[in-house]
């Protein structure tokens, strides 16, 4: 088959592989009909991810078509169209019964903090992705949801990461009606975080990046105000001053470990990494927030520490939430949304690429090249029959 491969860093090819088997009883093996880039594949495209092995294929977002289960699996059948969240997970260890399934203790060797991902290195149980024609479902009974007939797949694709998590980005801000939310980054997260704080009861939502094509398409996807951090000096006071002087009520991080904006952060945290991460968007969350207000992470960042005004936070109390998300807790609301119109998210998708074309869709999509928000790989053997 053909499926991504990692060569290091910068580097990566379509290659032929063999087809993934059954390896445990309750495993899928499912023939990808969509599948994403998503922002956090570019940590591991940069090299900045600890044991990302060359040879591994990369995608954690994908939907597919089940041609193969084991001989325990009985929620999902062969022909089964289904949407497999980024998470794996096992459905009943401690941290799944509480609906922490991005934090499952069973399925992560390393699992002290995350649980288990697709594709994305050895640090997240090291299993083979989606941006493939076939892959490997472990724990077939728990991940794979079936997609309902009227659920547009290209919507499908949408609820197996973005969608969801910047829907609990929005979620873990805890907002109350009438609220303030500042969403830093105006990447797929960030536009369906902001989406998102609407539905629970904003009153007014502002969106910083600095890509201008992105900013002008969330102030039409989102209805929001919008910031160019470039045009504006200090961050905190720019926002302060917009919001009476008081600070935004709840500021979510959806930028995570390679944020611009500060040389120093970029320096110490990606050049030479002795922090993990440029946490300049969190920066920004923590000091431009209101006196007892939240911040809501769902940025990418790793295992070590990072250069975050933590004295600010103590002193102005504040309530900071964070986590990767759990997807499929939100999938029930999300297809409502949908089904209700409140939400289309494959409206961020703005690119399709063959397998073969993956050096370039990679390339395109680190370099935010041809105004790009979300692209989507389509294999040749995606056809739903
Ligand atoms: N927690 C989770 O479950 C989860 C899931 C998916 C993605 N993520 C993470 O969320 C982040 C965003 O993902 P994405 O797919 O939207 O990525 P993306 O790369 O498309 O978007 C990131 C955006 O942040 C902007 N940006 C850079 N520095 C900034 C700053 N200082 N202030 C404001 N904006 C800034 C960039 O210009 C870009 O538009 C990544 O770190 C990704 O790893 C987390
Ligand atoms: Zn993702
Ligand atoms: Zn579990």
């Amino acid at each position: 088959m053909l499926a991504m491969n990692y060569r290091g860093p910068y580097r990566v090819r379509t290659v032929h592989k063999q087809e993934p088997e059954i390896e445990h009883p309750n495993d899928a093996i499912v023939r990808v009909t969509r599948s994403c880039i998503c922002g956090s594949d570019l940590h591991l495209y940069h090299g900045l991810v600890p044991d990302t092995r060359v040879g591994m294929t990369f995608g954690h977002e994908f939907t597919g078509v089940v041609e193969e289960v084991g001989s325990s699996v009985q929620n999902v059948k062969k022909g089964d169209h289904v949407l497999v969240p980024f998470n794996i997970f096992c459905g009943s260890c401690f941290f799944c019964k509480k609906e922490l399934y991005s934090n499952c203790h069973n399925v992560n060797p390393e699992a002290t903090a995350v649980g288990g991902i697709y594709g994305y290195s050895h640090t997240t149980g090291g299993y083979d992705g989606g941006q493939a024609e076939y892959v490997r479902v472990p724990m077939a009974d728990v991940g794979p949801t079936i997609i309902p007939s009227d659920l547009d797949v290209d919507d499908a694709v949408m609820l197996t990461d973005a969608c969801p998590t910047g829907y609990q980005a929005a979620e873990m801000g805890d907002i109350e009606e009438g609220d303030t939310v500042v969403v830093f980054g105006a990447g797929p997260v960030g536009l369906f975080a902001a989406k998102s704080a609407w539905l629970m009861g904003a009153g007014r939502v502002i969106v910083v990046d600095h890509l201008e094509y992105r900013l002008e398409f969330a102030q039409k996807f989102a209805q929001c105000e919008v910031i160019n951090f470039r045009e504006v000096n200090d961050m905190a006071i720019h926002i302060k001053r917009m919001t009476d002087w008081l600070g935004a009520d709840v500021c979510i991080d959806a930028v995570g470990c390679e944020a611009a904006g500060s040389a120093m952060q970029r320096v110490t945290g990606v050049t030479v990494p002795l922090q993990a991460g440029a946490a300049t968007a969190l920066f920004w969350a923590i000091n431009s927030v209101r006196k007892g207000g939240t911040v809501s992470i769902v940025g990418v960042y790793g295992p070590t520490f990072n250069a975050v005004p933590i004295g600010n936070v103590v002193n102005k109390g504040l309530t900071i939430r964070a986590n990767q998300a759990s997807v499929k807790r939100h999938l029930p609301r999300l297809i409502e949304h949908i089904k209700a119109g409140r939400l289309k998210p494959s409206e961020i998708i703005t690119h399709r690429f063959a397998l073969e074309d993956i050096p370039d869709a990679y390339h395109m999509f680190s370099s935010k090249l041809d105004n790009i928000i979300k692209p989507v790989l389509v294999p040749r053997t995606a056809s739903l029959h």
